[in-house]
């Protein structure tokens, strides 16, 4: 059995959710947004915040690979799905789920950046400090915490746990850790 405790209820993650799709809002006044979720994890979060936003906007996907067990980040990453649509001199808003390490935002925006949009912005739901090896620029966060390894809404172990609707932090089984 998985031990875990929420972290952050239905109830912050709606609220929280409406403010950045608010601030969002009002900071793309007048523009046309392409908001780019990483799958997985980034999907649910971005269903919410996509549904809140007040500005046309257009929702696109890529994957991302990183070798490693399903708790730590290797190092090396690579694309198994790229974004479909058409990324220059768009509006660009990549939606994730939580920054670790910092390498899988890193390379993404290397890689969106080399399409010339006409701006590249970050939305994280969540910002996890304690491992983080590449300062990305988080323009939107959701909720910060130092470590722990979370769970729900989106976020899984091992493809468990994604489609909760609260976030977790899973605690390390009695003798361990
Ligand atoms: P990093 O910033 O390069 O370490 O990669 C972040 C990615 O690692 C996230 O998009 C998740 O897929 C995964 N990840 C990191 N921390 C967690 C966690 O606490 N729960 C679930 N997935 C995590
Ligand atoms: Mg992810």
């Amino acid at each position: 059995m998985t031990q875990k405790k929420v972290i952050f209820s239905r109830r912050q993650i709606a609220q929280r959710v409406e403010e950045l799709a608010a601030q969002i809002s009002r900071d793309y006044t007048g523009r046309d947004l392409l908001l780019v979720g990483i799958l997985k994890g980034a999907f649910i979060f971005l269903a919410d915040l996509a549904r809140a936003l007040e500005v046309p906007t257009q929702v696109d996907f890529v994957r991302l690979m990183s070798y490693g067990t399903s708790t730590e980040t290797s190092g090396e990453v690579h694309i198994t799905k790229d974004v479909e649509l058409p990324v220059q001199s768009r509006h660009v808003l990549v939606v994730e789920d939580i920054v670790d390490v910092g390498l899988t935002l890193d390379f993404l925006l290397g890689h969106l950046a080399s399409h010339k949009p006409a701006s590249l912005k970050i939305c994280c739901l969540i910002d996890k400090r304690e491992r983080r090896q590449v300062e990305v620029p988080l323009d939107y966060v959701g909720f910060t915490v130092e470590r722990g390894f979370l769970v729900g809404y989106g976020l899984d172990c091992a493809e468990k746990f994604r489609t909760l609707p609260e976030v977790y932090e899973i605690l390390e089984p009695e003798g361990e850790g």
